[in-house]
């Protein structure tokens, strides 16, 4: 299992490495926001604080995305992320 830690909604949860962060945040009612759920909108921008590479890597398209949204290190967007440890992850919301 995975710790995930969603700190805008103080939410810590132990996930199975696999779990889609979109999937995870809509079975928690967390306060991130989702769109398109394609990495195309951008609405999911968030920073991730630490376990980055405990994370799926970018696709193409969510590449493409932060670039045109100007996100900065660290920053990734929500609805395509996958959790797959083995360590712990936290997630805040960008400042
Ligand atoms: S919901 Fe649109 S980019 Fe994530």
């Amino acid at each position: 299992m995975v710790k995930l830690t969603l700190k805008m909604d103080n939410i810590t949860k132990d996930v199975k490495p696999g779990t889609g962060l979109m999937a995870f945040c809509e079975e928690v009612g967390s306060s991130i926001a989702f769109g398109c759920g394609t990495g195309v909108c951008g609405v999911c921008l968030v920073q991730v604080v630490s376990g980055m590479e405990n994370l799926s890597k970018p696709t193409e398209q969510e590449s493409e995305s932060l670039k045109m949204l100007g996100a900065k290190k660290g920053q990734r967007l929500a609805c395509q992320i996958t959790i797959q440890g083995p360590g712990e992850v936290v997630i805040d919301s960008i400042d």
